[in-house]
């Protein structure tokens, strides 16, 4: 009886000193976060949403969500979809956000299924978020996400180059270039032109998808000598290309075919489009899988990297995109260690954390084996 209360207070405490209080760190300053995490070892970590009870069509454009354009302070990044998002109030408007909140954001907003949303999210916090303040921007760096754990540790954000942020983009320039974040004229003129020469009535639809795809990994490899195009990668990318052709479509239409007026909005004005209706009901892994490996099929590639202007190496010990488990397996073994190598204490707890729902995340749909680079316990 003794040893059984000892054992539930031991729990308690514990429990108490890994969760000091449901307190939020988002929209805190920079100071109040590190004196929070000073004193408390690390924020609360939230579970990952559940999928949505209501995952019908739904305007979410609407009144309780108004555009409003980031102001001077405001982080944006890569992502038109979550720059959006946060324009809207569907993320916190300045920029920086939690996780969990990026989740139910993109569920919420665009109808992204939950598995798709916790893969992309926790994948991307593993590799540009703070695991100490839970908090992570979805642009630059910043101070406003507390004070970084030790170096290789980047917390570089969304826009950190060679991270989740990769190449050959189709609206942003590639870092070797200029700003790999940046909305860009010349790269959307581009997007317009191939839309206007393989989709259906100038839309942007699977077969433009692909064209612009091929055309933008071939125009890398042929300027950028420090091309790199592997996992994770290339993974972003092709789910990138098919993304516009749904979630930026309007749930009403559901046609597959983006038009550039919403184009203009989401990439350029990062709004939604007026009377915006989001995706009839939650997309994910079973709905995109197709759509990528249908536009990688028709104009396949292996990963690699360039060694100089249009020299392409290939890297077969790296995963290929057909591999989804290899591709998790290579964040959570190499990627997501090479910035924490030897992790302890609170950190290695709030990485496992992550971890274990990345793992929920592709567990659902794909069945891949567990990875643990920092022990199962
Ligand atoms: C759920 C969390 C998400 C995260 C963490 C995320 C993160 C990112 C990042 C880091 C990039 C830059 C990659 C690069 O081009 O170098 C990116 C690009 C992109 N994202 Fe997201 N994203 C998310 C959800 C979405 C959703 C729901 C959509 C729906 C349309 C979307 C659409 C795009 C598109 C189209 C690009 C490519 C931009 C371009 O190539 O010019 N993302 N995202
Ligand atoms: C083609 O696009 C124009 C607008 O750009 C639109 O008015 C027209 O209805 C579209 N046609 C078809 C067949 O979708
Ligand atoms: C994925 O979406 C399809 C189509 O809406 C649905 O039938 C299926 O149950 C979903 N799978 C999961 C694991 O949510």
């Amino acid at each position: 009886m003794a040893k059984f209360s000892a054992l539930i207070l031991i729990t308690v405490v514990r429990l108490a000193m890994a969760l000091p209080a449901y307190e939020s760190l988002v929209g805190r300053s920079a100071s109040e976060i590190n004196e929070y995490i000073a004193r408390e070892g690390i924020a609360e970590i939230p579970n990952p949403p559940l999928p949505l009870v209501d995952g019908s069509i739904k305007l979410v454009n609407n009144p309780s969500h108004p555009f409003i354009p980031a102001g001077p302070d405001d982080i944006r990044g890569p992502c038109p979809a979550l720059n959006t998002l946060a324009s809207h109030g569907y993320l916190p408007r300045n920029g920086i956000a939690r996780p969990d909140q990026i989740v139910t954001a993109v569920m919420e907003g665009l109808n992204l299924g939950n598995d798709f949303a916790k893969f992309l999210a926790y994948q991307a916090f593993l590799m540009n978020g703070n695991p100490f303040t839970n908090l992570m921007s979805i642009g630059m760096k910043t101070p406003e996400t507390g004070e970084d754990p030790p170096l290789p540790a980047q917390v570089g954000g969304l826009s950190q180059h060679g991270t989740f942020e990769g190449d050959t983009s189709m609206t942003r320039l590639d870092a070797f270039f200029g700003d790999q974040a940046a909305f860009n004229e010349d790269l959307f003129q581009g997007f317009i032109a191939t839309s206007a020469e393989y989709g259906f009535n100038g839309t942007y639809d699977i077969n433009a998808a692909a064209e612009l795809r091929y055309q933008r990994l071939q125009d890398s490899i042929l300027t950028n000598p420090e091309l790199v195009f592997n996992s994770p990668r290339i993974i972003s990318a092709y789910s990138e290309a098919v993304f516009p052709t749904i979630f930026f479509v309007d749930g009403r239409l559901n046609n597959r075919q983006l038009t550039m007026d919403a184009a203009r909005h989401f990439f350029d004005f990062q709004m939604m489009p007026a009377d915006f209706h989001r995706q009839p009901a939650p997309v994910n892994f079973t709905m995109v899988d197709p759509l990528t490996k249908a536009i990688f099929d028709k104009h396949p590639f292996s990963p690699g990297s360039n060694q100089g202007v249009n020299n392409f190496v290939l890297q077969p010990e790296t995963p290929p995109l057909a591999d989804f488990c290899g591709i998790y397996h290579d964040i959570a073994l190499r990627v997501v260690p090479d910035q924490y190598p030897n992790p302890t204490g609170y950190l290695r707890e709030a990485l496992n954390k992550n971890l274990g729902f990345l793992f929920d995340a592709v567990n659902t749909e794909h069945n891949c084996i567990q990875a643990f680079p920092y022990g199962s316990d």
